[in-house]
């Protein structure tokens, strides 16, 4: 589904800017092993990493800290700002890690990039507004032999609907409004998280732990992003193997969220003698 370009936008800089004020070592360790666990390396010494939609600028650091060269971009001008903060705190003056503002939907720009041994686009391409034109260019910016690691929303036939209508009305609300959307939303997870832990006879408070384990993001900053984040489409699974597989790619490693809310995860490689459409 195109949305209309004046349609208004989710500023996911703003919420990524109060993010990386508590960027800390431990979850920056976490991004790094998130990164070597899916893509199967420990080492990214020697090769190039393209971030697409790179939001706080983490997972470039994480990549750039495993040894890779790396490109972040990403569309929203704050998004650009966090990166580079990152960059100027961690790795100052280095060469081997750029930083500008682009569109992967963007023909012109995404030209002059090249290809990349490693593409990245973790929970970006169906914040475009045209996912599989999005899908379409993040795969022709794989190098051959390379490896491509995306993350892409879950369609569920009878909630995937009601999301987007969610986040449609939160961006398109005046402060109070996304105040109010905002709560309600956090109450409800709050609430449902307790009641599932008391009947398990789980730490109601360990989840927030895991959380931040898991990719080092924070929960707080994820329910904002969950809630206002939008454009917003799905894609099933299978659409998103069939897609890459009709252009050559071969699906390595595949995480579902079991047919649930939440993001898919694939990395895909693209052999060196890929017959590409
Ligand atoms: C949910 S965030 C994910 C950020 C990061 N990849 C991560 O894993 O934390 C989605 C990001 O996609 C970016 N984005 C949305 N549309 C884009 C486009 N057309 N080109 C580049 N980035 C885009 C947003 O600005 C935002 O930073």
């Amino acid at each position: 589904m195109q949305m209309s370009a004046t349609e208004p936008r989710f500023s996911f800089g703003q919420n990524w800017l109060s993010f990386i004020q508590h960027l800390d070592e431990e979850r920056i360790q976490a991004a790094e092993r998130s990164l070597k666990e899916f893509l199967g390396r420990d080492d990214l010494g020697g090769r190039t990493f393209l971030d697409i939609g790179c939001g706080s600028g983490l997972f470039s650091l994480a990549a750039r800290r495993l040894g890779a060269t790396v490109h972040s971009f990403d569309c929203d001008a704050d998004c650009v700002a966090c990166t580079r903060t990152l960059k100027d705190r961690f790795f100052s003056n280095d060469p081997a890690w750029t930083v500008e503002k682009g569109s992967i939907l963007d023909e012109n720009y995404l030209d002059r990039l090249g290809r990349f041994d490693i593409v990245y686009a973790w929970g970006v391409l169906h914040h475009t507004g045209a996912l599989f034109k999005a899908m379409e260019f993040t795969g022709k910016l794989v190098k051959p032999g390379g490896l491509l690691y995306l993350a892409v929303y879950n369609h569920q036939p009878c909630w995937s609907n009601f999301h987007r209508t969610v986040k449609r009305l939160y961006v398109n609300s005046p402060w109070p409004g996304r105040f109010l959307i905002l709560s309600l939303y956090v109450s409800f997870q709050v609430l449902k998280g307790l009641v599932k832990d008391i009947i398990l006879f789980r730490n109601p408070l360990a989840r927030y732990r895991v959380k931040k384990r898991l990719r080092g993001m924070s929960v707080w900053h994820d329910w904002v992003d969950w809630v206002g984040a939008y454009p917003f489409e799905t894609a099933r699974p299978e659409e998103v193997f069939d897609f890459f597989r009709k252009r050559g790619f071969i699906l390595e490693k595949l995480k579902t969220c079991g047919g649930g809310h939440g993001c898919n995860e694939y990395v895909f490689s693209l052999p060196e003698k890929a017959e590409r459409k």
